[in-house]
């Protein structure tokens, strides 16, 4: 059985496109060996407003148990409620090298043009190394994104080992299916991401079904007005693309069904498929907001259950690496 271990940011709003290439998939296969952390501490390596920060691990945490997945089940955490991952962190960066961080597309990116930013955000994907390497884990879920951070984590615990003998497992990433790749509703060759500046070309979990019928109401389209999929049609085959994969259906069997309606039409069944998919988890979103006690109890378990194997792992760490042992 492999052990899976991923990440989330609380931060910004949760879109369609996390829930339907990460969450919905995370809880469909969710297994006792999988583990999902919210990493609040790689938040702070950009400025937090503290309230504001609480309030949104606290949200995405309602969000994750909405979306089903079962602190009963798997491992649903807060990275800093388990202190190893600190810790970790530190060993691993006297192993990393600035050249090798320097070379992370994520911080360049998120660096350039700033004229200070704090050696976190530098350090960040040694972070995200021992989140994943305190777990063991084999499979990481991750977006494109981050599969950079997932090779550097691969060589950071192959560099450990070599050093001071067999210590981590080796991970991999593992990307989202095609399917599970939902584009913006406005910027029609783009991904519906966070870091991607289009309010009206995301649609939101925490949104209310009118704003989502809104949206697609206003999505970008194509000449012409026939519903079908087609190069020159790209705004019209990202709704198809959407509507099959919130509804099952292939995109074939919707072409038939569009075939004869407008764009009108279309749009509106598109809006509602997508807001009766959100309908269960959005509600059950609404149930958990009420109950911070039973998300906090969760979360008081994950933490309980992540301890147990961070603690184990980084035993194994500090006696390698010659840090004398806890008493
Ligand atoms: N850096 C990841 C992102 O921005 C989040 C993350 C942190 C993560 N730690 C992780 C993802 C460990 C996978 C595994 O999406």
């Amino acid at each position: 059985m492999a052990r899976v271990l991923s990440g989330i940011q609380p931060s910004g709003d949760l879109h369609l496109g996390n829930y339907v290439g990460a969450i919905s998939r995370w809880a469909r296969e969710q297994q006792p060996e999988h583990f999902f952390c919210i990493v609040n501490l790689h938040a702070i390596t950009v400025p937090q407003d503290p309230a504001g920060l609480r309030e949104r691990t606290v949200d995405l945490a309602c969000w994750l148990l909405a979306a089903g997945l079962d602190p009963d089940v798997c491992t649903l955490f807060v990275q800093s409620h388990v202190a190893e991952h600190a810790e970790l962190s530190w060993v691993l960066e006297c192993t990393a090298t600035m050249g090798e961080l320097g070379r992370m597309v994520q911080f360049k990116e998120k660096s350039a043009g700033k004229e200070s930013v704090s050696v976190g955000l530098f350090t960040y994907p040694v972070l995200q190394a021992a989140d994943i390497l305190l777990y063991q884990a084999d499979e990481v879920p991750v977006g494109a994104d981050q599969r950079q951070h997932v090779e550097l984590t691969r060589d950071l615990a192959q560099r450990f080992n070599t050093r001071f003998g067999d210590t981590f497992t080796l991970p991999r990433a593992t990307l989202p299916e095609a399917g599970a790749r939902v584009m913006d509703l406005q910027l029609v060759d783009k991904r519906m991401a966070k870091s991607v500046e289009s309010p009206q070309g995301k649609i939101l979990l925490g949104e209310s079904e009118d704003e989502t019928r809104r949206k697609v109401m206003r999505a970008v389209t194509d000449s012409g007005a026939e519903v079908r999929a087609a190069a020159d049609k790209p705004g019209v085959s990202n709704l198809l693309d959407l509507m099959a994969a919130v509804t099952g259906t292939d995109i074939a069997a919707l072409e038939a069904h569009f075939d004869g309606k407008g764009y009108g039409d279309f749009k509106r069944e598109v809006a509602e498929a997508v807001n009766a998919y959100l309908r269960p988890v959005r509600s059950r979103y609404a149930e958990l907001r009420t109950d911070p006690a039973m998300v906090e109890e969760s979360l008081r378990k994950g933490a309980g259950k992540a301890r147990a194997v961070a603690a184990e792992t980084m035993e194994a760490v500090r006696d390698r690496v010659g840090l004398l042992p806890r008493a």
